[in-house]
C-alpha cells in the first residue's frame, strides 16, 4: 500500500505555497546566509523543552531542502519520543537504537520516502539508555559514513533541559537550530539551554521562534526566523 506523508504536519509538502511553506524556505536560506563561511553538513534541532516544534521544525526543514534538489537524510534521534514514523507515516520497527546498539547495519534502516530526495532513519524502538547510546561514539561514526552519501543530513534530538541526550547530538552536528515556544518557556530556561548548547561548543545557528506572534523589538537577543 502506498501511504503518504501526514499532511497536517507537513505543510511544506501538501502546501509549497502557503505562508508556512514560505516560511521554511526562508529559514534554510537565513541559515544558508547566517553560515556562508561553515561547511554545513550536519544539522541538528533541538529546545529546552518537549514540544516546543522541534520535530515539525526539522522535518518540514527536510522537504524544503529536499525540494530545492539536495538530497537529505532525516534522522530521529529522540530515543525517548521518537516521532518522525508519525509525520511520514512509516513504521519504526528498526532505527537509529539499532545501529548504536550494534543490532542493524546502517544500510538496513535507512528509507527511502515518496518524497524525492528525502531519507529516513527513524528512531527504532525506545532503548533503556538512550544517554550511554548516543554518547558511545557510534553516532558519530554512522553519521560520518552518511556524509558520503547525503548532501544535508538533519538530526531531530530530544529538548536539552532535562538530559544530555541533545547536547550529544549537538556536540557532532556542524551547525543546531533551536527552537523556542516563547509563549511557553520562560526566558531563564532559554538562556540556560544556550549556555549549554555553548559549553559543548555547539555552533547555534539561530533560534526559531515557534508558534508565536512577536514584534522586532523581541528579536535583538537572538538570530530569531520566526515561524508561526
Ligand atoms: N508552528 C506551529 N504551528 C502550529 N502547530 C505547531 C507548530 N509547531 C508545532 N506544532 C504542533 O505542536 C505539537 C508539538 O510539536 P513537535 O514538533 O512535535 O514538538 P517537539 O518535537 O519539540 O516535541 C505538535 O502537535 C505540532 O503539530
Ligand atoms: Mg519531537
Amino acid at each position: 500500500m502506498h501511504r503518504s506523508a501526514n499532511k497536517s504536519k507537513l505543510i511544506m509538502n501538501s502546501n509549497r505555497r502557503s505562508a508556512i511553506s514560505e516560511g521554511y524556505r526562508n529559514l534554510r536560506a537565513n541559515i544558508q546566509f547566517s553560515s556562508w563561511n561553515h561547511n554545513l553538513h550536519v544539522m541538528a534541532v533541538t529546545s529546552t523543552q518537549a514540544g516546543e516544534g522541534k520535530t515539525t521544525t526539522i522535518s518540514n526543514l527536510a522537504v524544503a531542502y529536499a525540494q530545492e534538489g539536495k538530497s537529505v537524510l532525516l534522522i530521529d534521534a529522540d530515543l525517548r519520543h521518537p516521532s518522525i514514523q508519525e509525520i511520514f507515516d512509516v513504521t519504526n520497527r528498526t532505527g537509529l537504537s539499532n545501529i548504536l546498539a550494534n543490532q542493524c547495519s546502517c544500510d538496513e534502516v535507512v528509507r527511502i520516502t515518496e518524497i524525492e530526495n528525502l531519507s529516513l532513519v527513524t528512531a527504532g524502538p525506545i532503548p533503556p539508555n538512550p544517554t550511554e547510546l548516543l554518547s558511545s561514539g557510534k553516532l558519530h561514526e554512522v553519521v560520518e559514513g552518511w556524509k558520503e552519501d547525503f548532501d544535508i543530513i538533519l538530526i531531530d534530538t530530544s529538548p536539552i533541559m532535562a538530559v544530555a541526550d541533545g547536547l550529544i547530538v549537538a556536540s557532532i552536528s556542524d551547525g543546531v537550530i533551536l527552537v523556542v515556544n516563547a509563549g511557553k518557556v520562560k526566558r531563564q530556561y532559554i538562556q540556560k539551554s544556550k549556555e549549554r548548547l555553548e559549553s559543548v561548543k555547539a555552533h547555534i545557528l539561530g533560534v526559531v521562534l515557534n508558534n508565536k506572534k512577536f514584534n522586532k523589538s523581541e528579536a535583538h537577543q537572538y538570530n530569531y526566523y520566526g515561524i508561526q
